[in-house]
């Protein structure tokens, strides 16, 4: 385990612009910046109301992203991209638009490829465009962060892109553009931001300096998450839950996530599960297989979330997995559409997973991954 006085790199955009109703205020920035032509990355329903960031002068507008976005799309997103010529890009969207967004503000216009980018620090810079975020949902925290992932259609894995040209010069984080996420989202979405807290902070590689964020986007999603999948417009819960997706962005950059992600990834590549359900049923069994390697984290996780009593597996398990079903999330594989022929080579996708499993605090074997497939099946 990392100590307090281990190193450790944080950045951060440039700019965070927090609270409702600071949406229009990314026009105000690239107005004083004397940004002319701008490409807006999203998908299509935000698309329909992007006079939300009072952008001026010629705008571009990309508004077919879709969710778990592959290579394909990413080559459609770089047309536009490279034709618009634009001196700032926009992501404004879920975590696929941003990602896809940084992805544009890199390689449009550059002679590297995806293939040649992916991995930690291979986009060559300076980048020559600004890149602003918007996120219109709370769970992936991109925003924040320097990561970006597309599908490989032929391989169905995820390829990460990791690279300190791809932050933020400005993030836009306004509460009120979550209000119209559907409730099914909303909770998916929220266990999505919260797992990003709890593997960090209960990784190989967690940080004194990240826990602060963890432990308190933790406690958000615990305080909140139940309020805005009953109520999409109750601000302060919409607020708590954009916070807790921010702080879970803060988390991902230095230390990343572990177990709970590798798993999860499979039901988006092989099955098209969206990212936050996907992360939201595997959650409980990754967290309560973890507990005997990190018992105290669990149970600082577990009263963040307000469930102080949960120490040993079998609780943990009962505890977590009643809180996601209880906000009306699918917690089976069966329930999904996953067919149980397809457990072994999800399997083996997952454990292949490296970059992530060599951060859980306890082993992952194939046979734990298997085991824990079938329970969630
Ligand atoms: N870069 C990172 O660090 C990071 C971290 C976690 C996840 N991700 C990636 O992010 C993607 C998932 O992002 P996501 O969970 O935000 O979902 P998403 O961006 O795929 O959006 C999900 C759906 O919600 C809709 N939507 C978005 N905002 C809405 C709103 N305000 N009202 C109504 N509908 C709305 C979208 O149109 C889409 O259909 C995955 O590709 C995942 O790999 C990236
Ligand atoms: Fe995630």
């Amino acid at each position: 385990m990392v100590n307090l006085d281990s190193p450790i790199s944080i950045v951060r955009p440039h700019a965070i612009e927090f609270g409702v109703g600071t949406a229009e205020r990314l026009g105000r920035w690239a107005d004083e910046r004397g940004y002319r032509r701008v490409l807006v990355i999203s998908d299509a329903f935000n698309a329909r109301r992007v006079d939300a960031l009072a952008l001026k002068g010629e705008l571009t507008v990309f508004g077919e992203v879709r969710p778990e976005p592959d290579t394909d799309d990413l080559d459609r997103v770089l047309a536009v991209a490279n034709a618009a010529d634009a001196e700032l890009v926009v992501g404004f969207g879920g975590g696929s638009a941003m990602d896809l967004a940084k992805l544009a503000a890199v390689l449009a216009g550059s002679p590297q490829t995806l293939q040649e980018v992916v991995g930690p620090n291979k986009v060559r810079g300076p980048r020559r465009v600004a890149l602003a975020q918007v996120p219109t949902t709370s769970g992936t925290g991109s925003e924040a962060g320097i990561r970006a992932l597309v599908t490989d259609p032929g391989t169905r894995a995820k390829l990460a892109v990791e690279s300190l040209h791809m932050l933020a010069d400005i993030a836009v984080i306004d509460p009120a553009l979550t209000f119209t996420v559907p409730a099914g989202t909303t909770a998916a979405t929220g266990v999505d931001a919260m797992a990003h807290c709890v593997e960090a902070f209960t990784n190989r590689k967690a940080h004194p300096m990240i826990d602060l964020y963890a432990i308190e986007g933790i406690r958000l999603v615990g305080r909140y998450l139940a309020r805005a999948v009953a109520d999409g417009f109750d601000a302060e819960a919409r607020a708590g839950l954009s916070l807790a997706s921010l702080y879970g962005g803060f988390c991902l950059g230095p230390v990343n996530t572990a177990g709970g992600h590798a798993l999860a990834y499979p039901l988006g590549t092989r099955w098209h599960v969206a990212h936050g359900a996907a992360n939201a049923l595997i959650f409980p069994h990754v967290l309560a297989f973890n507990t005997p390697s990190v018992p105290e984290k669990t149970v600082i996780i577990m009263d963040a979330l307000g469930h102080g009593r949960a120490r040993d597996i079998r609780s943990v398990f009962d505890t977590a997995h009643a809180f996601c079903a209880g906000l009306g999330i699918e917690m089976t594989l069966s329930g999904l559409g996953v067919e149980r022929s397809d457990l072994d080579a999800m399997t083996e996708d997952a454990f292949a997973i490296r970059r992530l499993l060599d951060n859980n605090p306890r082993d992952l074997t194939r046979a734990d991954i298997r085991a824990i497939y079938e329970a969630a099946f």
